[in-house]
């Protein structure tokens, strides 16, 4: 029984679909002091669920809800609980930047290790090389790159693909070798969470052609804006950012279309511009992990 949390209704739907089986929504109200009352709505009993809930927005409540999903669905005698988290959360915190400070990728991992299996697409891995590192369950960590691929090929196959920062190589390199193009990787300094350099490599060829950005994630959305704004002066042709997890945190998705860029993410986490649909291959992930 596939079950869509409150932020991930309309995928865990069409993830239903894929695999013609039964879905069931979740009843989610808050009480007045803003706690969380959560309710299955179908038994979960003797069943496999799976509870689908993207981490953004609203990450804390959106931990808390499928936490007690996860937790409630066992008590009520569910005979396997699979989390598919699209957008897992906290990733970025793992590590110690300053004294004092909390590594939250762990801790969050830990508490969502009270489900039997976690599932979720192109986890922010970086100081840490695999989920397993930090959950005790069994992980299992999914890519967006074909299925990103695949539009990029089918929309702008000729274009150069740009990964903004030395992370970013995963995502650009994969795709520039599927669409059999190149990737050119950038490399970013990061002075704040609001506050990034990144200077754009003058010996290549620009001018005239169509430059696709690829990254995982876009929040504050500055790590594309500074790219994007050099790009332009080398009098590019077209400029069309893609993103796996779709933030746009504040007003990151007014400030990129200002720029007259195209834009657009996967529906790993419900936005305006989310027009690369991850339900298949998310279908198929479960098909796998029978
Ligand atoms: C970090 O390295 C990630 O891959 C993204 O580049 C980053 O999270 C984007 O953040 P922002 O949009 O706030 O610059």
């Amino acid at each position: 029984m596939i079950v869509g949390c409150s932020n991930s209704q309309k995928l865990a739907r069409k993830i239903a679909k894929q695999l013609k089986t039964e879905f069931s929504e979740l009843i989610i109200k808050h009480f007045p002091d803003g706690e969380t009352y959560l309710r299955f709505k179908t038994s979960v009993k003797n069943k496999e669920v799976v509870l689908v809930q993207t981490l953004q927005p609203k990450p804390n409540d959106a931990l808390i809800e499928l936490i007690f999903a996860a937790k409630t669905a066992k008590e009520l005698g569910a005979k396997k609980i699979i989390l598919v988290a699209p957008y897992m959360a906290y990733l970025r915190q793992d590590k110690r930047f300053h004294s004092g400070e909390c590594v939250s990728n762990k801790i969050i991992s830990e508490l969502l290790s009270c489900a039997d299996q976690v599932i979720t697409i192109d986890p922010h891995l970086h100081r840490i090389k695999k989920l397993s590192e930090i959950f005790k369950t069994k992980t299992t960590a999914l890519s967006a790159n074909k299925t990103i691929a695949e539009y990029i090929q089918k929309n702008h196959s000729k274009a150069i693909i740009v990964g903004p920062d030395e992370e970013s190589y995963q995502w650009a390199e994969t795709i520039a070798e599927q669409i059999k193009s190149h990737a050119v990787i950038l490399r970013k300094k990061r002075y704040s969470s609001r506050t990034v350099r990144i200077k754009v490599k003058q010996n290549i060829e620009w001018k005239g052609k169509t430059i696709v950005i690829v990254d995982d994630i876009i929040s504050t959305g500055h790590t594309v804006i500074e790219p994007i704004k050099q790009l332009q002066k080398y009098g590019v042709k077209k400029i069309v950012c893609i993103c796996v997890h779709g933030l746009f945190a504040e007003d990151a998705l007014l400030q990129l279309k200002k720029l007259g860029i195209e834009i657009i993410s996967t529906n790993t986490i419900q936005n305006p511009v989310a027009k690369i649909d991850v339900s298949r291959m998310i279908a198929e992930g479960l098909r796998k992990s029978k």
